[in-house]
């Protein structure tokens, strides 16, 4: 077996480096490299998966007509969830956060579309073969694994983008128009949208929004044993 170092950093420089990585909202118009393309999503299919099954399939939009559809489709959704909103009295609430699930999206040069599937519970159906109730017991079905490997596969897409001097914003929001997307780009059972990831290149080389603020790590890890959080890096 062979162990690869980040390139040039060693394991301080890479965490350094991963507290570097900003969600974008905002990009140039110009078009990403399609050399640079195909290595995010390449990055993307190196992540892990359950039982190695890579139950991920992307979506990757850069014509413009075919963006544009897509940005239309969420803003309309979200303008008429905004419009339900608007007669309660949290209409204030939602004004502003509404914007944040197409307006990244609209600058971006592109789309892309992540996407899962369910796989057939293998450990249910070897339960149920030993004439065993498969709901008594707990399997990868119950951490939705499928879901979780596609995660991986973003979030290494994501990485590989930063490396790349890529801004990038994956997004929920974009859910709300779930099957307007899907119908745009043939998506269908048993494939199921991911959200969608806003990709470009920044507004202003190098420029970085400000990191928003993490939870302390003593709230968030449990130390077995205990550990003093001074300690933590
Ligand atoms: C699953 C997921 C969904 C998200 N959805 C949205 C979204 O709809 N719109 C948006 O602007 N940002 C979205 N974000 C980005 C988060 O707001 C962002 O990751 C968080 O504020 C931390 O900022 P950072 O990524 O710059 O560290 C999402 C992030 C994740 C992981």
């Amino acid at each position: 077996m062979t162990t690869t170092a980040h390139p040039g950093s060693g394991g301080p420089a890479m965490l350094d480096w991963l507290r570097t990585r900003r969600s974008l909202r905002s990009f140039a118009a110009r078009p990403v490299d399609d050399a640079i393309l195909a290595r995010v999503m390449s990055a993307a299919i190196t992540a892990p998966s359950n039982t190695n099954r890579q139950p991920w399939r992307f979506a990757v939009v850069t014509d413009a007509a075919l963006r544009a559809s897509i940005v239309d489709a969420v803003r309309t959704r979200t303008e008429a969830i905004k419009a339900v909103i608007a007669r309660s009295h949290h209409a204030e609430d939602f004004a502003s956060y509404g914007d944040f699930f197409f307006e990244p999206l609209a600058s971006a040069a592109v789309i892309i579309v992540p996407q899962w599937r369910n796989y057939p519970d293998l450990i249910a159906n070897l339960i149920a073969s030993g004439g065993g109730d498969p709901g008594a017991y707990h399997t990868a079905a119950t951490m939705q694994a499928e879901l979780c490997s596609t995660s991986a596969a973003v979030m290494t897409l994501l990485l590989q983008a930063h490396a790349e001097g890529l801004g990038a914003c994956w997004m929920a929001g974009p859910m709300v128009a779930r099957d307007d997307v899907c119908a745009l780009l043939g998506i269908s059972e048993p494939w199921r949208m991911v959200g969608a990831i806003a990709l470009g290149h920044p507004e202003v080389t190098g420029a970085t929004p400000a990191a928003p603020a993490r939870k302390p790590i003593e709230r968030v890890v449990t130390w077995f044993p205990p550990r003093d959080p001074k300690e933590q890096p």
